[in-house]
């Protein structure tokens, strides 16, 4: 008798402290640039939130540079729950949620300021709802920049574009543009653009300055035109079983500290096109050149008939409502 009410209360106290040997979620967050961009700081500000405020229950193991996963692969990896997070750009969601090539639209947003109402709007939070119906969960949207494009020639007009080989993202409106200016898009990996562009199986590229930057492409590409013809940035993305499995307390924890890591990210992102402009024309490799606002207009006039091509595709109501936000 003794002994049995002994054992019964070895259990209780076994099963009370039993919490505080359960194992950490973990989180696996796979991206592949640079860690000193706006998505690799905000990628690791957000594993420092979580794990503080978590007290180390949640873990956030961040791979950056295609380490664990490249462009081809992240977006599997994640529909198969062998990572729990990523922020792929926005034409990286091409077989997923093609509806995302929106943002790929040239000369779409005005400014950062339209931007953030188109993601903030009705259309940013449809496009989250679109993506929840492919087995993930879109959690927020982070920034990158405008990109610039860069050659080993001025780009100035339209016409100097025509024959080059342009590396592009997997998108077929990145595809349509650089067709519009008799260009030949070639689709590549991330992490194969600085090698693609060095033994010149690509002429040129398209990027934001934080990526031009630390993947060293000024190294090999003589001019960069600060052309702001298009828009990258990210929608941060879950598994939806994942996800589901986690309490209310751990959803909100990691809901929070994505808010805060997006205010961070996108705060980043403007501070770093400046700097990274500095420290482009620093390494006195890139010539960079400005495009006055007559000859924007002469690429405008180009690339934006592409648009009707991709109503059905995106869907008019989200490039109408892309474009009113504007206004
Ligand atoms: C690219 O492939 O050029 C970008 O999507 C890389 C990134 O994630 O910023």
């Amino acid at each position: 008798m003794r002994k049995s009410v002994f054992l019964a209360g070895l259990m209780i106290t076994l099963l009370a402290v039993a919490p505080a040997f359960a194992q950490p979620v973990v989180i696996k967050f796979s991206h592949v640039v640079a860690v000193d961009t706006p998505k690799g700081q905000a990628a690791e500000y957000f594993k420092k939130l979580v794990e503080e405020r978590s007290k180390g229950d949640i873990k956030v193991e961040v791979y950056p540079n295609s380490s664990l996963y490249g462009d081809r692969e992240e977006l599997e990896a994640l529909s198969m729950n062998s990572i729990q997070m990523a922020a792929p750009s926005f034409s990286k969601f091409t077989s997923f949620t093609p509806q995302l090539e929106l943002f790929d639209l040239p000369f779409l947003f005005n400014d950062v300021d339209h931007l953030h109402k188109v993601l903030n709007g009705e259309v940013g939070q449809k496009l989250l709802t679109m993506v929840g119906k492919k087995g993930m969960v879109g959690l927020a949207y982070w920034d990158n920049g405008f990109k610039q494009m860069s050659a080993n020639k001025p780009l100035i007009k339209p016409e100097d574009a025509a024959g080059l080989k342009f590396r592009i993202m997997s998108s077929k409106v990145l595809e349509s543009q650089f067709k519009a200016i008799n260009a030949n898009p070639q689709v590549l990996p991330f992490s194969e653009v600085y090698s693609a562009l060095q033994q010149k199986v690509v002429d040129a590229c398209e990027n934001p300055l934080s990526n031009f930057f630390t993947q060293k492409f000024y190294e090999v590409q003589s001019d960069l035109t600060m052309s702001n013809h298009g828009y990258l940035g990210y929608m941060v993305v879950s598994n939806k079983l994942f996800w589901n499995k986690l309490n209310d307390g751990q959803r909100q924890l990691i809901s929070q500290a994505m808010k805060d890591a997006t205010e961070y990210a996108n705060k980043l992102a403007l501070e770093m096109d400046e700097r990274y402009m500095k420290d482009i024309k620093a390494s006195g490799k890139t010539t960079v050149h400005t495009l006055t606002p007559e000859q924007r207009k002469l690429w405008k006039a180009k690339l934006m008939p592409i648009y009707p091509q991709f109503e059905e595709k995106i869907g008019k109501d989200l490039i109408d409502g892309a474009l009113a936000a504007g206004k």
